[in-house]
């Protein structure tokens, strides 16, 4: 396993957040191999680590990208007995994604077993950009797309101004568009798209936090660089 810092250890390990996981450190309150930690000391997974003398087990940290295939759900498990995001990658850390979308919509969803990150990056406060192309019924005004920009009011609430472009007029089946926002409601694309009069037929997220997918393919996934985890740990505002 790679090397990894100890509070963050700690936080994997879901005994507290970073912060706080640092905290015990400062205090003397963790051991590793017997000895007392020092801030910043990176241990493995062959290290004891013990808080207040109770032995921590930590998982290596894995963060993946996936390329969502249409069907699919996004949630560790479902009762129905769908395919889940979950289906096809690694079991031996307790994984789930961050954040959802739709069974019918395709793109870049990140799953990991990061709980620290994961929570970050899912907070409103975080506004963390996502990134959308929407294939919507009709032809897009500019009056509409303008509304997209500034703002729709839903019935949880009006929209965070989002950044809108028309990719295609001439699209078979409509208008293609992309669209940047920093929320992360239920069904928000498709009920902004909705509120202005366009159905939407086809949705995929492209980015995420600055991620794009490059060339995974629909249905593959891949874990992140580690430039890529730093991009989005900075993005959530969590130091290494
Ligand atoms: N907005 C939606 O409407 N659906 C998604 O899956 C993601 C964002």
């Amino acid at each position: 396993m790679a090397e990894m810092r100890v509070h963050r250890a700690l936080a994997q390990a879901g005994v507290a957040s970073r912060r706080a996981a640092e905290k015990l450190v400062q205090e003397g309150r963790v051991t590793v191999n017997g000895a007392v930690a020092t801030i910043g000391q990176s241990v493995t997974e062959t290290d004891v680590v013990e808080v207040d003398g109770r032995r921590v087990r930590a998982e290596p940290i894995r963060t993946y990208m996936l390329n969502k295939p249409m069907g699919v759900v996004s949630t560790a498990s479902d009762p129905e007995g769908r395919r889940t995001v979950l289906d096809g990658l690694p079991d031996d850390v307790r994984l789930y994604p961050i954040g959802r979308l739709d069974i019918d919509t395709t793109g870049l969803l990140l799953i990991t077993n990061d709980g620290d990150l994961a929570h970050r990056l899912m907070h409103p406060r975080s506004k963390v950009p996502k990134t959308y192309e929407a294939l919507v019924e009709g032809r897009v005004s500019s009056a509409a797309v303008r509304a997209l920009r500034n703002g729709i009011d839903l019935e949880d609430g009006p929209t965070q101004p989002a950044k809108v472009e028309v990719l295609d007029r001439q699209a078979a089946g409509g208008t293609w568009l992309r669209i940047e926002i920093t929320e992360g409601r239920n069904r928000q694309v498709r009920r902004m798209c909705e509120a202005v009069g366009h159905r939407v037929r086809r949705l995929v997220r492209t980015r995420y936090g600055g991620l794009g997918l490059g060339g995974l393919d629909r249905g593959d996934h891949r874990l992140l660089s580690s430039a890529e985890l730093v991009k989005l740990e900075s993005q959530a505002g969590l130091a290494r």
